[in-house]
């Protein structure tokens, strides 16, 4: 059974592209997500098909009206018979690979944009399911997130990219991706580590792992914690930790 991501913003012709390329397109080929753009212009009543207008209490810029989304999201529900509606909003629990997940396994979902200095809070607390940020920073609407969950989740379909591949990468273990080297072996004398050359494939994942490892010790120790390291990584860890002081004292 496909996934049902219905989209409900105003700029829909922001879409065209992202969802037409590489692995989100093949996602839908495939059949594992349908994906399709709602306006809620489209669910206006009034002759002017108002969106937007000006916040109670004074303040700045216009507010997205609550009818039109409501609207726009009780069709969508109708139409799939259920909808998990995520709000997409600065303010949201942030996205993680785990969420990603969660949200791969659903049938129905519907991503709400918002734009202009916000949206009504009564979607929010009466409409959305989840309200989701995908980073400590503000963008000029929820149309760029909503294309990062599209994407994110439609890698985790089997056949659109290789499941081994999946497996190995980062997060998928809770740290980061190793490093990767493909020909010239000498570029401009920055050369590929030899012991990728040396055909022992035990050699090659003890170093693989080491240096996802020291990766993430370096820019992300709190991923450690949460991670499900194995007695093998402990004992990498150390190494890393016995050389770090040696550096240290020289
Ligand atoms: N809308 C504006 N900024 C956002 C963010 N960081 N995450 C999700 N939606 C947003």
């Amino acid at each position: 059974m496909s996934l049902y991501i219905d989209v409900v913003s105003l700029f829909p012709e922001a879409f065209i592209g992202p969802l037409n390329f590489s692995i989100v397109k093949r996602a839908q080929q495939l059949g594992y997500i349908v994906v399709n753009i709602f306006n809620p212009r489209d669910f206006t009543q009034d002759r002017y098909r108002k969106v937007d207008d000006y916040p109670y209490g004074g303040g700045r810029g216009m507010i997205l009206k609550p009818e039109p989304v409501f609207e726009s999201v009780e069709y969508i529900r109708k139409l799939r018979g259920e909808g998990t509606a995520i709000l997409l909003s600065p303010q949201g629990i942030p996205l993680s690979q785990s969420l990603v997940e969660d949200l791969s396994r659903k049938n129905s979902l519907i991503l709400i944009c918002g734009h202009y200095e916000g949206v009504d809070e009564r979607v929010a607390l009466h409409l959305a399911d989840l309200e989701v940020s995908i980073g400590d920073y503000v963008l000029s609407g929820g149309e760029v997130p909503a294309m990062v969950i599209i994407d994110a989740i439609s890698r985790m379909f089997p056949q659109v990219i290789d499941s081994e591949v999946i497996a190995e990468e980062s997060f998928y273990r809770g740290i980061f991706d190793y490093p990767h080297y493909t020909r010239p072996y000498d570029f401009r004398g920055y050369k590929v580590p030899d012991v990728l050359l040396s055909g022992d494939h035990k050699k090659i994942e003890l170093y693989r792992r080491k240096e996802a490892l020291k990766k993430t010790l370096n820019r992300r120790p709190e991923l450690l914690i949460r991670s499900n390291l194995t007695e093998l990584d402990m004992e990498l860890l150390q190494e890393i930790f016995e050389e770090i002081a040696k550096n240290k004292l020289g």
